[in-house]
């Protein structure tokens, strides 16, 4: 998809990855609606493309459809819904109940939302993009989170599902399965105080590489988004042989514990 003269809705969006794309998509000559939890941040960098800003809680139905809502009243329908807000803890089976909900929340139901508030518009026109964000994690795994690995993983098979199931009634679909970023949410990466601490171990790409990449798959509608293009490799050796991939990353995993 060609983003000249496009709406695109991007959450997340106050910073990091979806201030970056927010800025890229304008760049590209898109019309962008921002949401974000932190509305005076959606606010600032709506302003710097003239784009509308609205806080939002992803997690929260009635909120996305508001979003969309204001967006649309400015700019029409909304052609391209970037499903991008999202959060990380550390933790395990043992993590509260309360953590893990609101993981599943922000994570996964937020996209659910998304769907829900665009995709009957984008079936009636007949096309429409829905990116989501998930992250190299939902292919692979996060050592140190299991609510991260988890719910990351289900936004990839959404993903995959939405994909299989609306593609030929014009529905695009990518999932953006990134490495680590330099963003908020890897603030101390370097240092071991993020709960992606691992995520590291290849390097750091910067926010702007990242949006680069989403639209040049946009371009050619690919569906998987692999900034760090070394996860296709990792993706191939776990599908070959499972039980290597597993005794590799316990060898990984056994030399974090070792240097804490
Ligand atoms: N940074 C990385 O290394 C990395 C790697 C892979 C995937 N990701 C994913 O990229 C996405 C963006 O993360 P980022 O790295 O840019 O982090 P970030 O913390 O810079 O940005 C996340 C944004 O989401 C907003 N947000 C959080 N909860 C929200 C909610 N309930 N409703 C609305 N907005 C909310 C935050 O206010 C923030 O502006 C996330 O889904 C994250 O899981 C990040």
């Amino acid at each position: 998809m060609e983003l000249a003269g496009r709406h695109a809705v991007v959450t997340g969006g106050a910073s990091g990855i979806g201030a970056a794309l927010v800025r890229r998509f304008a760049a590209a000559g898109a019309k962008v609606t921002v949401g974000d939890i932190d509305g005076a941040g959606a606010a600032a960098v709506a302003a710097e493309v003239d784009g509308v800003g609205a806080e939002v809680d992803v997690a929260d139905e009635a909120q996305n459809r508001d979003l969309v809502a204001a967006g649309e009243a400015r700019f029409g329908p909304v052609d391209v819904f970037c499903a991008n807000a999202g959060i990380a803890i550390a933790g395990d089976p043992f993590t509260d109940d309360a953590s893990w909900d609101r993981m599943w929340s922000v994570n996964v139901r937020s996209h659910l939302y998304a769907v829900r508030a665009v995709l009957p518009g984008m079936l009636e026109r007949a096309g429409g993009y829905l990116v989501h964000t998930a992250s190299a994690a939902g292919l692979l795994t996060q050592l140190g989170s299991a609510p991260y690995a988890v719910t990351k993983h289900a936004v990839v098979a959404l993903a995959e599902w939405l994909a299989i199931t609306y593609g030929p009634r014009g529905i695009r679909v990518s999932v953006l399965a990134p490495q680590a970023v330099r963003t908020a949410m890897t603030a101390g990466i370097e240092s071991g105080d993020s709960p992606l601490a691992v995520a590291g171990v290849d390097g750091m790409l910067e926010p702007e590489e990242v949006a680069d990449a989403v639209v040049a798959a946009m371009a050619y509608e690919r569906f998987l988004i692999l900034p760090h293009p070394q996860v296709a490799e990792y993706v191939r050796r776990k599908a070959e042989d499972p039980d290597r991939w597993i005794a590799g990353m316990q060898r990984l995993q056994a030399r974090l514990d070792a240097a804490e």
